[in-house]
């Protein structure tokens, strides 16, 4: 039996989707910018303020209690990612962590060393590889998409990588058009090369298990704010390249892994509300038929998230299909819903994307547009300099009431 999710009963967690105006109730459909939090990770943020705001490491009680979030925080990210504690690294956002990265692993290549990126890429996961590789003296290559489906072009992947590759940086789903990457075939490709393999889960993690014994990745990242929790950057980085890797620090922090890639203070508010946020997803895999640790709860919960997100895919594309004058970009296939994520870049013949944006806005419909970083997507599809696209997403939480909502209302700006 597959697991189900009990929606009515999920919304109920998140005050802000009780939001609205006389129009009706608000329409958060910007999942893939960040999702809406539940109560118990405000609460947890904010309890963690009322009784344990320290610093860690002191010799008092609330600077124990710090560590003890530190260290629950870091079982979470393991539990979330099929890692052990001491491969979960924290910071401020995936940008900034990828930026660290990048430059730690360029320090140490020779000139003449290349690396790879994709078009299909958030540019968090490209921008940090090409500065990186100019101060190293190395060199950038690039995968290409297809256009017609905006998957990633594993052929012409093939084609970039050689002996001289020292990292491959791929998404393992677009932030703009909702592809999936087939990871399996990118890192078999990558790993007949010398190259670290670095995958970047900020979008996926919503919507899909994240595996990184699976998938066989030596980086992977992400942002627990676009899976319920806090702004914060949580990082997997294999234990053995953790220790080898010189990371840029100050002299007196711990030299161990996984805290010398932890450059300063952590916001330790944001770990407690993070733990919520997993113990969040793990309840959906619990009231869902459960399963014998954390891990195979959360499980159990994207099980049941991915077959309702396939459902709001279908009810979108079903509904967008017979708008005059809209066009899409991505996987337009109802037979390929498990390959996508419900986020959908589209344009409307006589709108430019923030028009559109606004149009929605006043409408109570909340989406974003342009390139959403996701630069390089938008060039390849020549819609860069005409300002982008408009990126329609749900994740779990949103209804097929609301997909019909946005289809009506999108149906009426069309003037159909
Ligand atoms: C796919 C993807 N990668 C990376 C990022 C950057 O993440 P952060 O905001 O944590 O730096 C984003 C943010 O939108 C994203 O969607």
């Amino acid at each position: 039996m597959t697991a189900s999710i009990d929606i009515s009963d999920c919304r109920k967690h998140f005050p802000a989707l009780e939001r609205g105006d006389e129009r009706g109730p608000y329409v958060f459909a910007d999942p893939p910018g960040g999702t809406q939090v539940p109560r118990s990770v405000m609460d947890a943020m904010a309890g963690y303020f009322e009784t344990s705001n320290a610093n860690a490491g002191g010799p008092f009680r609330t600077s124990e209690e710090t560590g003890n979030v530190i260290a629950a925080a870091r079982r979470a990210g393991a539990d979330f990612l099929n890692c052990s504690p001491e491969e979960v690294v924290f910071g401020q956002n995936m940008t900034t962590l990828c930026f660290a990265m990048a430059r730690a692993i360029a320090r140490d290549v020779d000139p003449g060393a290349e690396f790879v990126v994709t078009r299909l890429d958030h540019d968090a996961n490209i921008s940090p590889w090409l500065t990186a590789a100019e101060d190293a003296g190395a060199s950038v290559h690039w995968a290409d998409l297809r256009p017609e489906d905006c998957t990633l072009d594993l052929a012409n992947l093939e084609t970039v990588l050689s002996p001289r590759t020292r990292g491959v940086a791929f998404t393992l789903a677009s932030n703009a058009v909702g592809s999936i990457t087939a990871a399996a075939e990118v890192v078999r490709a990558a790993r007949k090369t010398d190259a670290l393999v670095v995958a970047d889960a900020v979008h996926i993690a919503q919507h899909r298990l994240v595996d990184v014994a699976e998938l066989d990745v030596d980086l992977l990242f992400c942002s627990p704010y676009k899976f319920f929790g806090p702004h914060l950057g949580m990082m997997f980085g294999r234990k053995g390249l953790l220790d080898e890797l010189r990371p840029y620090k100050v002299r007196p922090a711990a030299d161990a892994s996984p805290n010398r890639w932890e450059t300063g203070t952590l916001s330790h508010e944001a770990l407690a509300g993070f733990t919520a946020a997993v113990d969040y997803i793990a309840g959906i895999g619990q009231a869902a038929g459960g399963g014998a640790s954390r891990r195979a709860e959360i499980a159990v919960a994207f099980e049941a998230i991915a077959g309702h997100e396939a459902e709001l895919s279908r009810r979108f594309l079903d509904g967008i299909g017979s708008i005059p004058g809209l066009t899409l970009y991505g996987i337009d296939d109802v037979e390929r819903l498990y390959e996508r994520t419900p986020t959908f870049a589209i344009r409307l013949e006589g709108f430019r994307p923030r028009e559109l944006g606004e149009e929605l806005g006043r409408r109570g419909i909340f989406t974003w547009d342009g390139n959403y970083y996701a630069l390089a997507v938008m060039e390849r599809l020549d819609l860069e300099s005409s300002g982008g696209a408009v990126r329609i997403g749900f994740c779990h939480y949103n209804t097929l009431e609301e997909v019909d909502r946005v289809v009506r209302e999108l149906r009426d700006i069309a003037g159909a």
